[in-house]
C-alpha cells in the first residue's frame, strides 16, 4: 500500500469530540520526541503533514488525518515529557488514556520505541497498561539510522527480552527510520492487512 492522499482533519483534547464517522483508525503513541509525527509524515509522503520538532512536547492534542477518504491516522501527544507541570501531565495522561480505552474506531495502536536506548521502564509500564486494558498494539522502533545495524539489533533484542518477562507472545515489531524511509513498506503493508480485516 502507498498513501497518496492525506489531509489534516481536526485536533482535539477530548476523544468524545473526535470525528463522528464509522471509519477505522490507527494511532501512533510513544515517549515525547520518539518520532511519532516524523513517522506519520514518512508514511504519508508529506513532510509537512504532522508538525515535528527537535524539542519534546510538540504534539499536544489528538490529531486526526484522513487517508484516501477511507480511514484515519492519528497522531497523539507523547508521554513522559519531564518539563510539564504535574497538573498538565495528568491532563495529557487522561486525554491519551481516554482516547485509547474508549475510542471505538481504533483498531491498532503503534507504540514507538527509540531504537537507540536500552529498554525504558516507562515504555514497559505503558505497554503493560495497554495489555491490561486489552488494547491491541504493535511496536515500531524509530531512528534506526542513528545507530549501526548491529547496535539496533542489540537494543531490539534487549527490548524483546524485557517484554518476555510479561508476555508469552510478542506483538508485530518494525524497525524504521523516518530519515531514510526505512520500514515504510512493512508498516504500510501491515496497516493494509489490518484494514482488510
Ligand atoms: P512530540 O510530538 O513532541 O511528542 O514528538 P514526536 O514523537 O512527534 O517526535 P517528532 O516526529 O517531532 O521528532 C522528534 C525529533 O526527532 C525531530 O527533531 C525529528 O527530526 C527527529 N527524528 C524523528 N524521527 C527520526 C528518524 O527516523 N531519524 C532521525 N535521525 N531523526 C528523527
Ligand atoms: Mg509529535
Amino acid at each position: 500500500m502507498e498513501i497518496n492522499e492525506a489531509k489534516f482533519v481536526v485536533s482535539n483534547s477530548d476523544y468524545k469530540l473526535c470525528p463522528n464517522t464509522p471509519m477505522v483508525e490507527v494511532a501512533f503513541i510513544g515517549r515525547s520526541n520518539v518520532g511519532k509525527s516524523s513517522l506519520i509524515n514518512m508514511l504519508c509522503n508529506n513532510k509537512k503533514l504532522a508538525k515535528t520538532s527537535s524539542t519534546p512536547g510538540k504534539t499536544q492534542l489528538i490529531n486526526h488525518f484522513l487517508i484516501s477518504d477511507s480511514w484515519h491516522l492519528v497522531d497523539l501527544p507523547g508521554y513522559g515529557y519531564a518539563k510539564v507541570s504535574k497538573k498538565m501531565r495528568a491532563v495529557f495522561h487522561k486525554m491519551i488514556n481516554d482516547y485509547l480505552e474508549k475510542r471505538e474506531q481504533l483498531v491498532n495502536t503503534f507504540v514507538l520505541i527509540d531504537s537507540r536506548i536500552k529498554p525504558q521502564q516507562i515504555d514497559i509500564d505503558f505497554l503493560c497498561h495497554l495489555g491490561e486494558q486489552g488494547i491491541p498494539f504493535s511496536i515500531i522502533f524509530t531512528k534506526c539510522d542513528k545507530l549501526k545495524p548491529r547496535e539496533v539489533e542489540k537494543n531490539v533484542a534487549a527490548f524483546e527480552d524485557k517484554m518476555f518477562q510479561f508476555w508469552e507472545e510478542l506483538p508485530p515489531m518494525f524497525q524504521t527510520s523516518a530519515e531514510k524511509k526505512d520500514g515504510k513498506k512493512e508498516v504500510l503493508n501491515y496497516i493494509e492487512a489490518i484494514l482488510e480485516q
